[in-house]
Formats: C-alpha cells, structure tokens, sequence
C-alpha cells in the first residue's frame, strides 16, 4: 500500500445530520408505504443502517454485491454480481442505497438489471456523488453529499479494505 494518510473531509456530526434530513424526506416521500431498501455490499451497509433508522415508513431490507474495483483506487469498468437478492422485487417499492457514485458504470449496470425485474418503483439514494468522474448517465434520487474528484474513505467507504469503520468521511492523500 502506498504511503498516505487520511485528511478529514465530512465530519461525523454533519454525515449523521444529512442522513437525518435524507430519512425525513424519504419517509415524506413514501408515506403509507413498506420500503424494500436494497444495500449494495460492502460500502453500502453503514450508510444503510443509519438512514433505515431514520425512516418512519415500513421497511424491509435485502443486500447484494456488485464488485467494479479490485484493491485498486481506479475503476476497470468490469460489473460483476458477487451475491444476488434474496428475496424478489416484483411489485416492490425498491430504494437501492449505495454508499458512492463515481464513473455511475456500477449503478447504471445494476438499476437497469434490477428494472427488468418489475419492482413497482425503483430509486437511488446515495450517501455521496462524484458528479465530475461520470462516465455514465445515472439518475440519482436522494444524494448525501456531492464531493469534488478525490478518492475518499469512510462510512463504509474503503481503500483496500482498511478504513470502512471511520465514523467521517476523509479524502485520502498520498505522501
Ligand atoms: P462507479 O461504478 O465508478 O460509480 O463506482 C462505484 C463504486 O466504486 C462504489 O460503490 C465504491 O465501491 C467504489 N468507489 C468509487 N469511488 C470511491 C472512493 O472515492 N472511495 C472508495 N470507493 C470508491
């Protein structure tokens, strides 16, 4: 692993005020409603617990795992389905959480499979967005933060697997 340290880029505080807001309008927006929420492993699963929390509405939960990366900062643009839904969609009010977008090749790729599965709705919610790295048009619906082009760790975000379990999220900057 090449020689960086972890620079401070959201502070906790502000992470868990914004998922409050996202669990405010989401419960708004899907009153009256049971919520499949659908994490995508691994990035996903902190950031998914703590907005579920925060949603008044019904919800139930299934997981996958998609892999685009290797132990690498950049993309291969290789989608692959490491674990599949336990549970069917169809007919399912379906919010997919993700923990980032980057080049959007990953979500792109996903939505459209989960979409041939016939869930009543389907829609995005991500904890942050790198709107400059999209290589690929995706549309999201509920975003935590947009982050400028930095490759950044945290909240179940990792480099190289290390650094999930940090409560902010931080940039990480090589030496
Ligand atoms: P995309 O297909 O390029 O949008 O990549 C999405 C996936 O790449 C995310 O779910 C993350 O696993 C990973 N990723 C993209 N940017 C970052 C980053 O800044 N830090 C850690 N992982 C990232």
């Amino acid at each position: 692993m090449e020689k960086h340290h972890v620079k401070p880029m959201i502070s906790e505080k502000d992470v868990n005020r914004r998922i409050q807001e996202l669990g405010e309008q989401i419960s708004k927006d899907y009153a009256g409603k049971t919520i499949r929420l659908i994490c995508v492993l691994k990035g996903g699963s902190f950031f998914m617990c703590e907005l579920a929390k925060r949603i008044s509405c019904d919800v139930t939960l299934d997981f996958m795992s998609v892999s685009s990366y290797g132990g690498d900062t950049k993309s291969s643009g290789v989608v692959k389905i490491v674990k599949d839904l336990d549970e069917s969609i169809k007919g399912k009010d379906v919010l997919v959480v993700e923990d980032i977008v980057d080049s959007g090749r990953t979500l792109s790729y996903l939505l459209s499979m989960l979409n041939d599965r016939q869930p009543a709705s389907l829609k995005l919610c991500t904890l942050l967005d790198k709107p400059e790295r999209r290589v690929v048009d995706v549309k999201v619906d509920y975003t935590g933060f947009e982050i400028p082009d930095a490759f950044v760790v945290g909240y179940g975000l990792d480099y190289d697997q290390i650094y999930r379990n940090l409560p902010f999220i931080g940039e990480v900057v090589f030496d």
